[in-house]
């Protein structure tokens, strides 16, 4: 089939208020907008600006509505709980009039926020429904994330309401929310009016009088009003209302609370569910990622529910829950049209079963593609993927703020000819720019920093949570006219992007996005620290793990192998378990310039075995052979 890429993309170019307009119509809106775009609203314009919409209509009743009540929604499967379930349309709908009227029960109005820390249990999904349904702003903490962590968010989002559960299953261990979640609150100044809890049935939590409330017991009070007639109905916002905020990291302690707006955000996924993905009502998508990342709110969550999909929800890891069999499993067992996961998934299949044994031992024929993404998607995994499946694995690029991929392949749209170790080209709505340093786009194959130019489409952030100028410095400024993306790269003479890395400091561990400023921070806090670096450390499976050097206090005598273990603890409590801390080595003295800039670049270099060149403002060069010794001694 010949791509239809190029025509859509050069169409959306010419005119993207009729192209985004003729998206906008395939949804229900309680008031269509008269118009796709405001250049002169919010901080560089705002989509659909009179239209009015409400997103769990869109996504559960209206399908319901049109007869498809019986069609599955949900597919819970979780290998860590020996569960499988299947969830309606109807059934969905009825859970989340449930909620909805529990929580408005609780005090929640349009425009409040609700947190919700859980697991990937299905009641994490109505609850994220439940909020769109009256209009409520969800923001969702994922679990490996510290109290901490959790606070900040509490702190920064002021929710009245949490939802969360007793427990998460992880392979080793149970994660008790709970105590967590207290302890958050507990750390937090602001203090949620009302917490829900779902007890799970793998260990239970204990519930504070007057504060929580036991979800199933509200459930069963509201579904019992539904019966006898109450009310639960959507309730119609401004299309640029918020739907949710999403944290994510940034060069600081302090996390981003990324806007998303409803009606941009719903007209976006819709259109890319089929033109990207290829997807479509009645056909059945596996993301498995987490409820508490980016791609676990598109393309777990919305995406899939406003096209009519089923969406597969897994409690589970890509190995050792059972084996490395368990993603080809699921795809065949369910039927699965495309796997969306992370190459670190990939990898870590492929460390276990090497020549790829276990897929061929499922029906896969359903199987239309592998979509990567989260991270760069090195050739070697896209080979082993291509050959264990023989089918399209597809790299694609995007981020927590852009809400879905920036540059792709597009299947829906007819494939392009696949050039790995790219995601491919600019989507719709997107253009992509490489720039130099004073923000002059570079010719092809020139390497600088990947920016997209103003306007962002539908479905992208259109501000910070509460801090405009923060979302104007942080990503506005750099690039007058531009967003920019804080990835470098380059295009190259087929306008195929090729994503080389971060150009601040976020590293990628495991497909999680995280800082090593903010871990920086957490190190340097302990009483013994002088100054410490935290720097991202290549690994075959994660891509990355943080690896710490610290330079002690003059006088403390604490020993080497102690402070290492405290200072792993630390991060673990102060972040969380899935930052992955678990390397820090003492040091005498850092790597600096004359100018006081510790030369982390250079210290990644020397860990990763990279050629390196000294710093001509280098301080002290014997730092460098410390830190060289070190390492070969590892
Ligand atoms: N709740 C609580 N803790 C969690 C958690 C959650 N939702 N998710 C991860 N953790 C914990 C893990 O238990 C682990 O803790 P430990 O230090 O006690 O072992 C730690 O965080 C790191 O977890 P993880 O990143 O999952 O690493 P792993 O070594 O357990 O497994 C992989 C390695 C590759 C299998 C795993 O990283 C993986 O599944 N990656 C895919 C991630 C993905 O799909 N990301 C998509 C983002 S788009
Ligand atoms: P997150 O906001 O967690 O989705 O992380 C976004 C970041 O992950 C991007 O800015 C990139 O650095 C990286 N990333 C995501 N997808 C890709 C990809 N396909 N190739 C290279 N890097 C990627």
């Amino acid at each position: 089939m010949t791509s239809r890429y190029r025509e859509v993309y050069d169409a959306w170019r010419r005119d993207p208020e009729v192209c985004w307009l003729a998206a906008a119509a395939a949804l229900d809106w309680s008031k269509p907008p008269s118009r796709a775009f405001d250049a002169n609203a919010g901080v560089y314009g705002r989509w659909f600006p009179d239209g009015e919409l409400n997103i769990c209509h869109n996504a559960v009743d209206c399908h319901v509505a049109a007869g498809h009540g019986e069609r599955t929604a949900i597919v819970y499967d979780s290998p860590v709980t020996g569960t499988k379930s299947r969830i309606s349309y109807k059934a969905l709908q009825r859970e989340v009039m449930a909620l909805a009227l529990a929580m408005r029960g609780c005090g929640v109005e349009t425009g409040d926020r609700v947190i919700i820390y859980m697991p990937m249990i299905p009641q994490a999904i109505v609850g994220m429904l439940a909020c769109a349904r009256i209009g409520a702003i969800h923001s969702v903490v994922f679990g490996g994330f510290a109290a901490k962590e959790l606070a900040a968010r509490i702190d920064d989002a002021a929710p009245k309401l949490i939802l969360s559960a007793s427990c998460g299953i992880e392979p080793a261990r149970k994660v008790d929310y709970k105590p967590l979640l207290d302890k958050a609150i507990a750390l937090a100044e602001h203090k949620p009016q009302a917490v829900i809890v779902k007890q799970r049935p793998e260990g239970g939590a204990t519930l504070v009088d007057g504060r929580d409330h036991d979800w199933d017991i509200l459930r069963e009070t509201a579904l019992q009003a539904l019966d006898e007639g109450a009310e639960s109905p959507c309730i119609a916002v401004c299309s640029t209302d918020p739907l949710y905020i999403l944290y994510t990291s940034g060069t600081t302690g302090q996390p981003k609370g990324i806007v998303r707006d409803t009606g941009g955000y719903a007209v976006a996924l819709h259109w890319s569910l089929k033109a990207i993905f290829d997807t479509d009502a009645g056909e059945t998508f596996f993301c498995a990622s987490d409820v508490g990342w980016v791609v676990g709110h598109s393309y777990i969550v919305y995406a899939p529910l406003l096209r009519g999909a089923t969406t597969i929800l897994f409690e589970g890891k890509p190995i050792g829950t059972p084996d490395a069999g368990t993603y080809w499993r699921v795809a065949a067992e369910h039927g699965a049209k495309v796997l969306f996961t992370a190459p670190t998934a990939i990898r870590g299949i492929r460390k276990e079963d090497p020549d790829g044994e276990m897929a061929k031992r499922h029906d896969l024929s359903k199987f239309a593609a592998l979509f990567l993404a989260g991270e760069r998607a090195d050739p070697e995994t896209i080979i082993w993927a291509e050959n264990t499946l023989s089918k399209p694995v597809i790299d694609h690029w995007w981020q927590t703020e852009s809400g879905w991929p920036m540059v792709a392949n597009p299947l829906g749209l007819g494939l392009l000819p696949v050039k790995r170790g790219s995601p491919t080209v600019a989507m719709p709505g997107f253009d992509v720019t490489v720039l130099d340093p004073n923000g002059q786009p570079v010719g092809p194959n020139t390497m600088g920093a990947i920016a997209v130019k103003l306007p962002l489409p539908p479905g992208a952030l259109p501000t910070l949570w509460n801090a405009d100028e923060r979302f104007r410095q942080s990503y506005l400024t750099e690039f007058p006219g531009y967003y920019a993306t804080s990835d470098a790269g380059f295009l190259d003479d087929d306008g195929y992007l090729y994503v080389m890395g971060r150009t601040d400091d976020v590293i990628n561990v495991a497909g999680h996005r995280l800082s090593t400023g903010e871990m920086e921070e957490a190190v340097g806090g302990h009483p013994a620290v002088a100054e410490c670096a935290v720097i991202g450390m290549h690994d075959a499976v994660k891509g990355e793990v943080p690896c710490g050097f610290v330079v002690l206090k003059k006088g403390e005598t604490i020993d080497r192998a102690s402070i290492e273990a405290e200072l792993v603890r630390t991060v673990r409590e102060q972040i969380g378990p899935v930052a992955a801390f678990r390397q820090v080595l003492v040091v005498d003295r850092l790597p600096k310039t004359r100018s006081g800039k510790i030369l982390r670049r250079t210290i990644k270099a020397i860990v990763d075995g990279s050629p390196f060149e000294i710093p001509a403002t280098i301080e002290d060069p014997a730092a460098l052979d410390e830190i060289q010794a070190i390492v070969a001694a590892r």
